[in-house]
């Protein structure tokens, strides 16, 4: 993929378009999730569970094959609705193999929140506690991490064409998923909103 020639706000919006997996796999675990906590309640020596009940198997499970479906409908139904946003729309928005890339996108993001969680209970705070940097960051960061080392050059064929990537990932993403988990918790299916 090459986003060369867009515009930066072309840009922005194939970047998020292409990150929908990652982004919906999160979303899509606080529905599904909530059974079998991934840690069995075990803790470690500063007597805090490792991960904590709002890590689950019902959630990593469900959220990635959500975010491998979410990509499939956007691969099969979603061109008409994005090309009537962005002209001149890049060939093969994920590559040679999207399956691979979709899984590395959702798997990527629960696997960055549960990271998340691992340092979180370390520095004393329970389920669900703020931790502003990591609850925006880890999710797309170990997206980013995972697509580098596993996705066969796919992400860095586009990451540095010009400053619409970066810009989306490191701002536009923290505030956009600020935005829908204060919704989240507005209708009620998220218990904090952040
Ligand atoms: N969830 C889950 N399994 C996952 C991720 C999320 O079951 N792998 C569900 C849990 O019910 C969780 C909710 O989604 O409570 C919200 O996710 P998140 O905000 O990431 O978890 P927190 O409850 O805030 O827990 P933590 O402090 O560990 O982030
Ligand atoms: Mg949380």
């Amino acid at each position: 993929m090459d986003l060369e020639g867009l515009s930066l706000v072309e840009c922005c919006i194939i970047v998020l378009w292409i990150m929908m997996p990652a982004y919906l796999a999160n979303t899509i675990a606080v529905l599904t999730g909530g059974k079998y906590p991934i840690d069995q309640g075990k803790t470690l020596t500063d007597g805090n569970r490792i991960l904590g009940d709002g890590k689950t198997w019902s959630g990593l499970v469900g959220g990635t094959l959500g975010g491998v479906i979410i990509g499939y409908a956007q691969l099969n139904f979603g061109n008409n609705f994005i090309q009537s946003i962005v002209n001149n729309i890049p060939e093969d928005l994920w590559g040679d193999s999207p399956f691979i890339i979709f899984f590395l996108l959702s798997f990527g993001a629960l696997f960055g929140d549960m990271s998340a969680s691992f340092f979180k209970r370390r520095g004393n705070l329970k389920r669900g506690d703020k931790s502003p940097l990591m609850d925006m960051f880890d999710f797309v960061g170990m997206a980013i991490i995972l697509t580098m080392i596993f996705g066969n050059g796919w992400i860095q064929s586009w990451l540095f064409d010009g400053v619409g990537p970066l810009f989306t990932l490191l701002l536009l993403t923290p505030i956009l998923h600020r935005g829908v988990n204060i919704i989240g918790f507005k209708i009620g299916v998220k218990n904090e909103p952040w």
